[in-house]
């Protein structure tokens, strides 16, 4: 078996792969390690040493757990990058056999351990402050678990983003027991899909949550959730939750608060039948004062993806806080009429008064308070004065 080595931030990890591969790729590994992940990465060491500093805890005295490690890159990195206790644990025996390797590697054998065992199991029988669930597509069946093992922080990664976002609707109600709508702003269903799906677990072990960032990159959803002790907490988390109504006909978009709420029928804009979307998560989505503090640990380390992370993350910290965003391009097809630059439109909305921001989930989405009348009336005047203009 060869091991060839890979560098990432300020470590080196070994990857298995067999003797007779020609030619070494990080998808011919026998343990998993997906190179494109190495921005989540960036952005995992940048967000949790970022919450250490906030709740001013020496790192040597707080404990995080990569529960699905794989080669062990995120763990060792923390312990490498950021100097927390890191338990390293993944099921498949390769897999802990290299991360025991790296380990000693990196000569982090006095703060990293590494164990071989149903993450399940683990988050049952051990309680960290910092639990990472990185698993291949859903984390709804760990969620339970990581709502008893987390005590201050809780990380999900999840790249089952067709069930969460509504495009496979039926694998989406069963995996997280609510309805997904595939719409415009699918991407941020998903998200709020999965927060909800965390809100339920961490109240049903009366904990409530601060969700401190969320971002929906690639094929995957992350979120960073502070986890607030304490039955009066749970239920505040749990007075966050609603659903979406959304008209697919000509996009208005409503939210309730509450498990059973009672929302009109009627789409109040066009008279369609609305669409119902939920329970979901309907509270704020990112910390802006968080989103800061990962900005400057971003700047400060300087890490492989750090240009691509301060994107995102500067997005992440800019937008407005409501349970939605509008698609430019959508709205312009349904009114007939071209798009111009989504920089114009915000603009005109904020000199009109109304929060509006671009969103991190789209290049071509905003989020707006505008109601939709507003939002169409501002299309068709900047679309007439760029007609005017040619
Ligand atoms: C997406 S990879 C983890 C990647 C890693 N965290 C990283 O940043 O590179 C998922 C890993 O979870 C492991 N796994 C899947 N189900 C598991 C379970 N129930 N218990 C423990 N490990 C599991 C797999 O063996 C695989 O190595
Ligand atoms: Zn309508």
């Amino acid at each position: 078996m060869n091991t060839p080595i890979i560098g990432e931030g300020n470590i080196w990890i070994r990857l298995p792969f067999p003797d007779d591969s020609s030619e070494f790729t990080t998808s011919s590994a026998s343990v998993f390690y997906n190179p494109e992940m190495e921005l989540n990465r960036d952005i995992t060491v940048a967000a949790i040493s970022g919450f250490i500093k906030r709740i001013e805890v020496e790192p040597a005295l707080l404990s995080y757990a990569d529960v699905m490690s794989a080669s062990g890159i995120r763990g060792i990195r923390m312990a490498s990058e950021v100097g927390v206790k890191c338990w390293l644990n993944d099921w498949d025996q390769e897999a802990y056999e290299i991360i025991q390797e790296n380990i000693t590697l990196n000569h982090l054998e006095g703060i990293c351990t590494s164990s071989h065992q149903n993450a399940n199991t683990l988050m049952h029988q051990e309680q960290f402050d910092i639990v990472d669930l990185d698993p291949f597509g859903s984390p709804a069946p760990f969620m339970d678990a990581a709502a008893r093992s987390a005590r201050r922080l809780l990380c999900i990664t999840a790249t089952d983003t067709a069930p969460l976002c509504g495009a496979h609707l039926k694998s989406g109600i069963r995996k997280y027991a609510a309805v997904p709508l595939n719409t415009e702003y699918h991407r941020e269903m998903g998200a709020r899909i999965l927060l909800g799906v965390a809100a339920r677990a961490l109240a049903r072990r009366d904990k409530g949550m601060n969700v401190l960032l969320t971002h929906v990159t690639r094929h995957y959803v992350r979120v960073y959730l502070e986890i607030i002790r304490g039955v009066p907490f749970a239920d505040a988390t749990m007075e966050k939750m609603g659903i979406i109504s959304h008209c697919f006909q000509c996009g208005f978009r409503s939210w309730e608060y509450g498990l059973i709420p009672e929302p009109v029928s009627a789409c109040p804009n066009c008279g369609k039948k609305l669409k119902f979307a939920g329970p979901l998560w309907l509270g704020t989505i990112h910390d802006h004062d968080f989103c800061r503090i990962v900005l400057d640990e971003l700047t400060y380390r300087k890490s492989g993806k750090c240009k691509d992370a301060v994107k995102i993350i500067e997005f992440c910290r800019d937008e407005v806080d409501i349970p939605t965003y509008y698609d430019q391009h959508w709205l312009c097809k349904q009114n007939k009429i071209s798009a111009g630059p989504i920089d114009e439109l915000v603009e005109e909305l904020i000199s009109a008064q109304f929060r509006t921001s671009r969103t991190h989930f789209s290049g071509t989405g905003f989020k707006t308070d505008a109601g939709l009348d507003r939002i169409t009336k501002t299309l068709h005047e900047l679309d007439f004065k760029r007609n005017a203009r040619r």
